[in-house]
């Protein structure tokens, strides 16, 4: 049995990028039998940014629906809120900053690149690899599947989770980064990479009018409606390619290269293309997103077993320490 483990920072609705590139393969992770997976909102850590209460509920509440949407089974797996087990969190974070090297923090790329751009570089952005540390090793996790940017934070987790085991006796399993490095990038709508911190992603859970808007605002050149077009160099194209059958995607191909089809009939058959290929997830989103008992009871069932796991490292960390 594998343990999995990731944190995914609540820090806006998910997009296209974020679905195609994390959720759906962590979702697939997640399915086989040989694999336990504990996802969680990494809430705590959004808190370094986010400081106000509406936003951090809002952003919580459509990344819990986004995963459920992709079919994230929480009673199989860990689905929790890292804020409601604040307190085993925050401990081992603790117990933890007592052993980490403070050049270790202040020489992260990602504290330093913060603290050139932020306004508020607070002592959160600091020692968050520690917490981060925390969150992966007070589950016993094995593998962590991360994107790219996370890879010194993984670094310096195992290289925190192996002091505590020199210092104090073998305790945690050292994890392990898992970085797909061939995660396709998917482009924006501009070209770009997707993200949020862009303001060009397309948000797939949008109610058909805005989602159709938000299509439109592909970029695409000026090759006049009755010319033919080249697909290989039109994102309107791209991002079709990325969701539609090969059948489909040749079929467009050929509308294309024939001319007398512009790109506003092609972002139609786009929307038509989200719309359909994900109806049911759009659904279940939908019904998780306004239906708050029905989120709070998945999330709260998920703390619940989590907190188990959580209770049981903690009472043995405590031992080592000398606290028992
Ligand atoms: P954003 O750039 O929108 O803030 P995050 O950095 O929060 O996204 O990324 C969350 C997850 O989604 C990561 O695993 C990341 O690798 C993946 N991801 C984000 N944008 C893309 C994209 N354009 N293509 C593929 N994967 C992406
Ligand atoms: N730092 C991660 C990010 O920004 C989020 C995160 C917090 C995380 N704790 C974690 C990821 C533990 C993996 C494991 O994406």
């Amino acid at each position: 049995m594998a343990r999995i483990l990731t944190g995914i920072q609540a820090s806006g609705r998910p997009h296209l990028g974020n679905i195609l590139g994390a959720i759906l393969p962590a979702v697939q992770v997640s399915q086989k039998p040989e694999n336990e997976s504990f996802l969680f909102i990494a809430d705590l850590h959004a808190m370094t940014t986010v400081k106000e209460a509406a936003i951090m509920k809002e952003n919580t509440k459509a990344v819990a629906a986004a995963w459920l949407a992709f079919g994230f089974d929480p009673e199989k797996n860990f689905f929790y809120r890292q804020s409601r087990l604040a307190g085993l969190h925050t401990e081992l974070c603790w117990y933890l900053s007592c052993l980490t090297p403070y050049p270790m923090l202040a020489n992260a790329h990602s504290f330093k690149d913060k603290s050139d751009k932020l306004s508020d570089v607070n002592a959160g952005l600091f020692t968050y690899p520690v917490l981060q540390a925390a969150d992966i090793i007070l589950y016993q996790a094995q593998f962590v599947p991360v994107g790219k940017d996370q890879k010194q934070h993984l670094e310096m987790s195992k290289d925190i989770a192996s002091a505590f085991n020199r210092i104090y006796g073998e305790t945690f399993v050292l994890p392990e980064a898992v970085i797909d490095e061939q995660v396709m990038t998917i482009p924006g709508i501009d070209g770009l990479k997707m993200s949020k911190s862009y303001n060009n992603y397309i948000d797939i859970f949008l109610p058909e009018k805005q989602l159709y808007t938000a299509i439109k605002r592909i970029q695409t050149d000026s090759t006049p409606l009755e010319e033919p077009k080249n697909p290989d160099t039109c994102l309107v194209f791209r991002l079709f390619s990325l969701l539609a059958t090969p059948e489909q995607i040749e079929e467009l191909r050929q509308k294309y290269v024939a001319g007398n089809y512009g790109y506003g009939h092609a972002k139609k058959e786009l929307l038509e293309l989200i719309l359909t290929r994900f109806k049911q997830e759009r659904e279940v989103f939908d019904f998780y997103y306004s239906n708050e008992a029905a989120l709070e009871e998945k999330l709260q069932q998920g703390e619940a077993k989590a907190r188990r796991v959580a209770e049981e490292t903690m009472a043995k960390v405590r031992q080592q320490i000398g606290f028992a």
